[in-house]
């Protein structure tokens, strides 16, 4: 008799052309209703950044033997416990890169430039003439930014941020020759980066270390005439803190792809503030690398039911048996 094809399961519905890879490879199950109905025999899991994989789950999928997560970040999954288990977890770092990059520039010159108050303005009837002091911003050219966390993303910020006349600044655990030499990029402590930067970008994954790294006390080190932006993590700011930043002056703006919880309640008191623009984790959203992601994680997936070394896995140890 033939072996029956493994079980697998994609917790969301994505384009069919998407998922091609994993035609005649598995018995594929998508969606939420088919996670909970099949977790119990599925050998396979690709997950989103939005489904907690954890011991509650975990305890389930007794016949799990990969996790595959369509996002570079894995914050959503409890990677510890999958390694006690076996269970190695694939993520698509790389592919999301330029997108992320791209979206973090959209968001640093549409808070520079004050774009979301300008347009409304203009929507909603209060452009009545050209003025020489209306809708001042920031000039990028000449003003620094920092890069807390350089790895793929932060670089490709820097990159792009040179282009357009800005001085890099980067906090970061290892020195990074290549952005000191190419990009004259110089490394600080994250306070004195803090403290000299006109422009903060975060780029470091969600972590207990990570975890509201950008306190009460990092904002107030600020300059009052700084701008956040943050595509990383949401739960990397503290949010009530950059709240009172925002209205108190403590920093002129910010601009969040990515919020703690997500998504923002409607009614949440950030979205009332002019000086902050918030995006639903976005990213990434580009039909190309959402697209590459998703086979990535295919990729991930097929290799963790064949039994070979993922792609890109974040636990490698996870199958290296005492
Ligand atoms: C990721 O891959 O971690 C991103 O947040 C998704 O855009």
């Amino acid at each position: 008799m033939l072996n029956p094809l493994p079980v697998a399961i994609v917790t969301y519905p994505l384009p069919e052309s998407w998922l091609a890879s994993l035609e005649n490879h598995c018995r594929l199950f998508i969606g939420p209703e088919e996670l909970e109905k099949h977790i119990g025999e599925a050998e396979g899991l690709f997950s989103l950044l939005t489904l907690r994989v954890d011991e509650s789950l975990l305890s389930k999928a007794k016949r799990l033997r990969v996790v595959s997560n369509m996002a570079v970040g894995v914050d959503n999954i409890d990677v510890a416990a999958c390694t006690r288990r076996g269970i190695p977890v694939g993520n698509t770092p790389g592919v999301l890169t330029e997108a992320t990059a791209d979206l973090t520039m959209a968001l640093l010159l549409s808070a520079a430039r004050r774009l979301p108050e300008a347009s409304a303005d203009a929507r909603e009837g209060r452009w009545t003439t050209w003025t020489p002091t209306a809708w001042l911003g920031a000039d990028l050219n000449g003003a620094t930014l920092g890069i807390v966390g350089l790895g793929r993303i932060g670089f490709a910020v820097a990159t792009r941020a040179k282009a357009f006349g800005m001085q890099i600044v980067y906090a970061n655990r290892n020195a990074n020759e290549e952005a000191e030499e190419t990009l004259r990029a110089s490394r600080l402590s994250l306070e004195d980066l803090l403290r000299q930067s006109d422009f903060v970008s975060l780029h470091v994954p969600l972590s207990s270390e990570t975890r509201r790294l950008i306190d009460e006390r990092a904002l107030r080190l600020m300059k009052p005439t700084a701008i956040l932006v943050n595509a990383a993590r949401g739960g990397v700011v503290d949010m009530a803190a950059l709240h009172r930043a925002l209205s108190d002056g403590w920093i002129a703006g910010a601009a969040l792809d990515v919020t703690d919880p997500e998504p923002l309640p409607a009614d949440h008191p950030l979205y009332r503030l002019p000086n902050c623009l918030i995006a639903p984790h976005i990213g990434s959203a580009t039909r190309g690398a959402r697209q590459r992601m998703a086979e990535l994680a295919c990729e991930n997936l097929l290799a963790g039911l064949e039994g070979r070394p993922l792609p890109n896995c974040v636990n490698r140890e996870a199958l290296i048996r005492p």
